[in-house]
C-alpha cells in the first residue's frame, strides 16, 4: 500500500489533530504518501482531497477541533453518494482509509468496505467514550475535564445561594461523561441512561441531604437520561418536592467538544493513530483501532457499533455511596 488518506467525521472531539499528526508522520516514516480529505464523507464524494506531510501537521499536537474539519454527511447514506466517494478515490488512487470518528462514521465505513472493498481501518474519536472495543476515545479525557472544570464553578454560586442545580452534559445515549466528572466533581446524585434513576429516588437523595444540613446540592444528568432532559427533570423535582427549592439548570453544551487536548488524550491519540495506520499497511482492514487494558487491539466495524460497552457497576455504586 503506496497511498492512503487520512479524514475526520461526526461530531469533533480534542485529540483529533494529534491523531492526524501520528497517521501523517507514521506515513513518512513508512514512505507512504498521506491525503487528507476535507469535511469528512462530504469531502470525499466532493474529492476535497488535499496531500499531507510532516510539515502539515507542525504545531497541531495541542490543538483542539480538526485541522481537516468534520461533517455528518446526508449524502453518504446512499448509494449514489457512496458511489462518487469511491470514484473519487480511485481517480486519486487511494488504496486506504484511515478513518476517524465514532459511531456514525463507523458504519458508514462498513458499509463503504463492504460495497467497495477499500480497506479502512478507524481510530476512535468521540467525547462520548460509547464504543465497544477501546476502554477510553479519543477526546473523552478532556471532555470530563472540561465539564469538571464548569461544575467546580457552579458549585461556588450554588453553596453561596444555596441553590439545587442540574447540569445537563452531553454523550448522546452514554452515561460515561456523566458519571465520571459527577464522581469528580462530588455530584449529590448522577443519572445516566444505563442506570435508570427515577425522579422519586432523586428526591429522596436531596430531601436526606438537606436533613444533614446540606445547603446546596448538584445533580448532574446525562442528556441522553430515559427521565428525559435537565430541564424536564428539574421541573419535575420541583413539583415532585414540599420543601421550596431554589432550583437552577445549567446546560453545558458545546464547550465539552472544544479546547486544548489533555496529555492523556493527546497520548491516546498518537497511540490510536500510529496503531490504526500500521494495522492498515499489516493488511488490517474493516476494524477500529483502540486500547483495551493497555494493549493495542483491532475489533471490526461490525463490533464496535452494535455492542454495548457497559458503565461499570463500580462507577454507578460508587456515586451511591460516596454522595451521602
Ligand atoms: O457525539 C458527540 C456529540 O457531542 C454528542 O455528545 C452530542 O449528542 C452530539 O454530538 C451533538 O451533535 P451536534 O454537534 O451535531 O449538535
Amino acid at each position: 500500500m503506496k497511498k492512503i488518506a487520512v479524514f475526520t467525521s461526526g461530531g469533533d472531539a480534542p485529540g483529533m489533530n494529534a491523531c492526524i499528526r501520528a497517521i501523517v508522520r507514521g506515513a513518512a516514516y513508512h514512505n507512504v504518501e498521506v491525503f487528507g480529505i476535507v469535511r469528512g464523507y462530504n469531502g470525499m464524494i466532493k474529492g476535497d482531497i488535499i496531500p499531507l506531510n510532516s510539515q502539515s501537521v507542525s504545531n497541531i499536537i495541542q490543538r483542539g477541533g480538526t485541522i481537516l474539519k468534520s461533517a455528518r454527511s446526508k449524502e453518504f447514506m446512499t448509494s449514489e453518494g457512496r458511489q462518487k466517494a469511491y470514484d473519487q478515490l480511485k481517480e486519486k488512487g487511494i488504496e486506504g482509509l484511515v478513518a476517524i470518528g465514532g459511531n456514525g462514521t463507523f458504519t458508514g465505513a462498513e458499509i463503504f468496505y463492504n460495497e467497495f472493498k477499500i480497506p479502512t481501518v478507524g481510530a476512535p474519536g468521540t467525547i462520548d467514550n460509547d464504543l465497544y472495543g477501546t476502554d477510553y476515545t479519543i477526546g473523552y479525557d478532556t471532555a470530563v475535564n472540561t465539564a469538571l472544570d464548569a461544575i467546580d464553578k457552579i458549585r461556588d454560586t450554588a453553596d453561596s445561594h444555596d441553590r439545587v442545580f442540574f447540569i445537563e452534559v452531553m454523550g448522546r445515549d452514554s452515561g460515561y461523561i456523566a458519571i465520571e466528572c459527577g464522581i469528580a466533581g462530588g455530584a449529590e446524585a448522577v443519572m445516566i441512561p444505563e442506570n435508570l434513576t427515577p425522579v422519586s429516588d432523586i428526591i429522596g437523595i436531596l430531601q436526606k441531604g438537606f436533613a444533614k444540613a446540606k445547603s446546596s446540592s448538584i445533580v448532574v444528568v446525562a442528556e441522553g437520561d430515559e427521565e428525559g432532559n435537565a430541564q424536564i427533570i428539574a421541573k419535575k423535582i420541583k413539583e415532585g418536592m414540599s420543601a421550596e427549592l431554589d432550583i437552577r439548570v445549567t446546560t453545558l453544551g458545546h464547550i465539552q467538544r472544544g479546547g486544548i487536548p489533555t496529555a492523556s488524550d493527546r497520548i491516546l491519540a498518537s497511540r490510536l493513530g500510529l496503531g490504526a495506520l500500521e494495522g492498515l499497511l499489516r493488511g488490517e482492514k474493516n476494524v477500529m483501532a483502540g486500547v483495551v487494558n493497555n494493549q493495542l487491539v483491532y475489533t471490526p466495524f461490525h463490533d464496535t457499533i452494535t455492542k454495548k460497552k457497559p458503565v461499570s457497576e463500580d462507577l454507578i455504586r460508587m456515586v451511591e455511596i460516596l454522595s451521602t
